[in-house]
């Protein structure tokens, strides 16, 4: 069966309020170590997917750069036919460092244009910082980095732009100033953390929600179990399909991009066949019921007195 003959059981893409149309299914980058991401991706475009999720702190644009060349230079995809999304990391907020730090993503990627560009976590570090302790917080300006967004929007080097990690308040709060509405919000999102009152406040207002971590990143130090919770391996069982796929599966009939990350082709292969089969009413309704969780919690983005942010309440606004 083809991708276009399986649509019918879609979506295979989902129109942004940009009118792009994102493909459905991205492969995630996060945690795909050198040396293994670029296979990856080689082998993923070959398969099907034509949406690849990186972000700069990913540290592995370089080589995923490698592979999209290669894909291009032997026919295999045309730069026009694949997503590629990029974000901006925490020490790159002050306006003047946004353009930057885009560039940098574009020259590693080997791209002349990211079709999406979002905000990675909506707190700052100091300029210059990798990771997260307490000496690297610095005072957001959540509203100048947007306005450098826009600029990017506005260049064409970003044809779409977003956040990620927004909770529904900091993504109501961005609505109230934003000249360009993001497109997209990326968060954690999966039948252990279904996000409700995120998905309605994004329907409404016409922001996508792209779910990262769609599996729960088993096997991480995250320690998700999901692929492990009954209702969902009650619900792969009936339909004759992986617990993996009926996770993303549900994703997708909620109308979210999923995100599913893996450096394993059968795996890869696995987590894109879902167009030719869904999960019907009855039981799809039977999600309801799985015990709610976030599991990325993002302790990390906490202090007491340096962080923005005191607790996970104030991070996540409550949706804890
Ligand atoms: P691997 O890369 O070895 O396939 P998430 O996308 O939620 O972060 O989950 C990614 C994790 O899930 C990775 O450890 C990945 O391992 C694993 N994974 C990816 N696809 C599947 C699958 N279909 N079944 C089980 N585990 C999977």
């Amino acid at each position: 069966m083809t991708m276009e003959e399986a649509s019918k059981h879609g979506p295979l893409h989902f129109e942004l309020n940009t009118g792009a149309k994102m493909p459905s299914v991205g492969l995630g980058t996060w945690r795909a170590p050198a040396g293994e991401v670029g296979a990856a991706v080689i082998a993923a475009v070959k398969a099907g997917y034509r949406h690849i999720d990186c972000a700069r702190v990913y540290d592995n644009e370089k080589e995923v750069g490698e592979a999209l060349k290669e894909l291009f230079s032997t026919g295999v995809v045309k730069r026009s036919e694949i997503w590629i999304t990029s974000k901006l990391w925490c020490s790159d907020h002050l306006p003047e460092d946004v353009s930057k730090a885009l560039s940098k993503s574009l020259e590693d990627l080997q791209l002349d244009y990211v079709d999406l560009y979002l905000i990675h976590w909506p707190f700052r570090t100091k300029p210059g910082s990798t990771g997260w302790n307490p000496d690297v917080f610095a005072p957001p300006c959540l509203p100048e980095t947007w306005a450098a967004m826009e600029g990017l929007y506005a260049s064409g080097q970003a044809r779409a732009i977003g956040v990620s990690n927004f909770s529904t308040k900091k993504l109501q709060d961005l609505l109230t100033y934003a000249k360009v509405p993001p497109a997209v919000n990326q968060v954690e999102c999966h039948p252990v953390w279904q996000q409700p009152a995120l998905h309605n406040l994004c329907q409404s207002t016409s922001v996508h929600l792209s779910a990262y971590s769609p599996l729960g990143s088993p096997g991480t130090w995250v320690k998700g179990e999901i692929l492990k919770e009954p209702i969902l391996i009650e619900i792969a069982e009936k339909l004759s399909k992986s617990p993996a796929q009926v996770a993303l599966r549900w994703g997708i009939q909620s109308g979210h991009s999923v995100l599913p990350k893996s450096v394993n082709e059968s795996r890869i292969k696995e987590n894109l066949n879902l167009f030719d089969w869904c999960i019907p009413p009855d039981l799809f309704s039977k999600f309801s019921a799985i015990h709610q969780q976030r599991l990325l919690r993002g302790n990390c983005a906490i202090h007491e007195s340096r962080s923005p942010y005191k607790s996970l309440e104030e991070l996540w606004d409550g949706e804890i």
